[in-house]
């Protein structure tokens, strides 16, 4: 028992560790950036502006979903489905860290509010966990297709000569596809139309702010 209550104090304390390090990755530790064999031009004003703010969503969805993934493992019944979500946490922070690399390429910065999204994804995560792994796999499955499709969006969108910041969103969105196809093969459950409306709005608000602010 007594060890239990140490290890979700351990929890809580590396998850407060890394909401407040949002600033200082471990890079280290991260898979090799998708770009670092690629180059690109130095982008105008016009682009740069544009390529900041779709990178810098990037960069706050990817602290939505580690911060999700981690609520979510926190609470979860089984071990393998905590593994799962620990492990696509993992490749999430990669994630953010090679975006991190391309917002600093630009001399462009991430969002001031990645801390209050962490802490509020987090909750959420943590929530979801509570109505069961089914219905928190399905979760999964949801978040990582709604992902899939902005992903798609901003490769349309960024400069066709911006060949770095594509290297990167194209292994995110191949990642994020995986992400959910394991959770379906896990036994996800499909959540009801109301709840991916919401899902859908509250990633809409993330997007408007995260892109100025
Ligand atoms: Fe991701
Ligand atoms: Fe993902």
């Amino acid at each position: 028992m007594s060890f239990r209550r140490n290890s979700r104090t351990d929890h809580l304390l590396a998850v407060v560790d890394q909401a407040l390090n949002l600033d200082n990755l471990n890079a280290a530790v991260a898979r090799a950036n998708p770009a670092q064999t690629l180059t690109s031009p130095e982008p105008t004003a016009h682009d740069r502006r544009l390529v900041a703010g779709l990178m810098r969503i990037n960069h706050t969805g990817e602290v939505c979903a580690q911060a999700l993934y981690l609520g979510q493992a926190a609470v979860a019944e089984s071990a393998d489905t905590r593994a799962h979500l620990l492990q696509s946490a993992r490749e999430e922070h990669d994630h953010l860290v090679w975006c991190d690399a391309r917002l600093r390429e630009i001399d462009a910065r991430p969002s001031l509010l990645n801390p209050l999204w962490f802490a509020g994804s987090y909750l959420i995560g943590a929530g979801a966990a509570l109505f069961g792994d089914r219905v928190s796999l399905g979760f999964v499955v949801e978040t990582e297709r709604q992902v899939e499709a902005h992903l798609d969006d901003h490769l349309g969108r960024l400069p066709l000569a911006d060949a770095r910041s594509r290297a990167i969103l194209e292994t995110m969105q191949r990642e994020e596809v995986e992400h959910g196809q394991h959770a379906l093969n896990r036994g996800a459950i499909a959540l009801a139309s109301p709840v991916r409306t919401l899902m859908g709005a509250c990633a809409d608000v993330m997007r408007f702010v995260a892109y100025r602010i």
